[in-house]
C-alpha cells in the first residue's frame, strides 16, 4: 500500500516520467548524416573515421573476439540469414567493410537497429579495422538464399549491361574502388538493397549506380537481384 502511495507521488511530482526520459536517452541514437538526397553529395568521401580504421593494421584474432557482440545477428560463420534480413559479411572486401560500418556509425547509411552495437562505445576505431580484417578472411558456403529462378535471362543481360563495369563478371566487386562483393550474398538482402537504391533510401549510394537503376521495374529489380545470388563463387568472388 505504502509502495504504491510512493509510486503516486512519483508520478504526481513527474519524477517518473522524467526518469523514464532520461532512461531513454541513454539507449544510443543514430545520428544522421547527408546523404545522396542532400545537394553537394560526394559519394565515398572519406571521412576522419574511415580513413584512420583503413590505415589501421587490422589484427583479426581481436576481430573475432570483438564479432561477438555481432554474431547475434549476422551469425556465428557472418553468413547472415538466407532470408536476408541480415546480410552476410565473410569474405566481403575490408575496405567496403570499414566504409559501410563507418558509414552506420556517421549516420550516412540509415540502421537504426544495428547502430545500438555498432556505436563508439562498444567498437573503437582500430576495433573496426580489426572485425574487418576478421571477417574478409572467413570462408563463404555457396548455399546462400537465391531468387525463384523465373527470369534469369533477364537478369544476366541486365547485370551485363549495367552492373559489370564496377561489380565485376563475377559478382567479384573491387576493393580498391570499395566497390562491394555481390556474390555469394542472399537474394532478399540484394534485392532489397537494388530496391534502396533505386528510391533513394540507401544513402550512402553511388548517384552512378542510382542512375543505372534508374530505369527499373520492379521485375528488372527482381530479376537481377536473383541472377546476382546465382553467381558461383569463382576466382576472385572466393575469399
Ligand atoms: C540487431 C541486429 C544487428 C547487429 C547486432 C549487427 N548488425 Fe550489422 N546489419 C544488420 C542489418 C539488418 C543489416 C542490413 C541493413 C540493411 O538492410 O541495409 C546490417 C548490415 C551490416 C553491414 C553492411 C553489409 C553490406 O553488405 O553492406 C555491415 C558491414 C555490418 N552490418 C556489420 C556489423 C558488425 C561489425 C556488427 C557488430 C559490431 C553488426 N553488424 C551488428 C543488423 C545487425
Ligand atoms: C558506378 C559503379 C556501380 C555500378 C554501375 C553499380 N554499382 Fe552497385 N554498388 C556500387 C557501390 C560503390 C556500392 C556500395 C555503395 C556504398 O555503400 O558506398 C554498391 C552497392 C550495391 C549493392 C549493395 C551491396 C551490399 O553489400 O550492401 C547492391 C545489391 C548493388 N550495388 C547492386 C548493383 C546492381 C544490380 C547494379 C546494376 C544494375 C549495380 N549495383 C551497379 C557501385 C556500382
Amino acid at each position: 500500500m505504502s509502495g504504491e502511495i510512493t509510486l503516486f507521488k512519483f508520478i504526481a511530482a513527474g519524477t517518473f516520467v522524467l526518469t523514464l526520459t532520461a532512461y531513454a536517452a541513454d539507449e544510443p541514437r543514430q545520428p544522421t548524416a547527408p546523404g545522396i538526397e542532400s545537394p553537394g553529395y560526394t559519394w565515398n568521401q572519406i571521412a576522419d573515421e574511415q580513413m584512420i580504421a583503413l590505415m589501421a593494421v587490422g589484427d583479426p584474432d581481436h576481430g573475432a573476439v570483438v564479432f561477438e557482440v555481432c554474431a547475434g545477428c549476422h551469425g556465428m560463420a557472418a553468413l547472415g540469414t538466407d532470408d536476408g534480413a541480415y546480410p552476410r559479411l565473410a569474405g566481403q572486401h575490408a575496405s567496403v567493410l570499414i566504409k559501410e560500418l563507418t558509414d552506420i556509425r556517421s549516420g550516412v547509411r540509415d540502421n537504426p537497429k544495428m547502430f545500438p552495437f555498432a556505436d563508439q562505445h562498444v567498437i573503437s576505431t582500430k576495433e573496426v579495422a580489426d572485425i574487418a580484417a576478421y571477417l574478409t578472411g572467413l570462408p563463404v558456403s555457396a548455399d546462400q538464399g537465391q531468387g525463384p529462378g523465373s527470369d534469369l535471362e533477364r537478369g544476366e543481360r541486365l547485370y551485363r549491361k549495367d552492373c559489370v563495369k564496377c561489380h565485376g563478371r563475377a559478382g567479384e566487386g573491387d576493393a580498391e574502388s570499395f566497390y562491394p562483393k555481390l556474390a555469394g550474398q542472399h537474394y532478399a538482402y540484394l534485392l532489397r538493397q537494388v530496391r534502396n537504391i533505386h528510391g533513394g533510401l540507401r544513402r550512402n549510394a553511388d548517384p552512378q549506380m542510382v542512375e543505372a537503376t534508374g530505369g527499373y521495374a520492379e521485375a528488372d529489380m527482381e530479376s537481377v537481384s536473383d541472377y546476382i545470388s546465382r553467381l558461383p563463387l569463382v576466382g576472385d568472388a572466393q575469399p
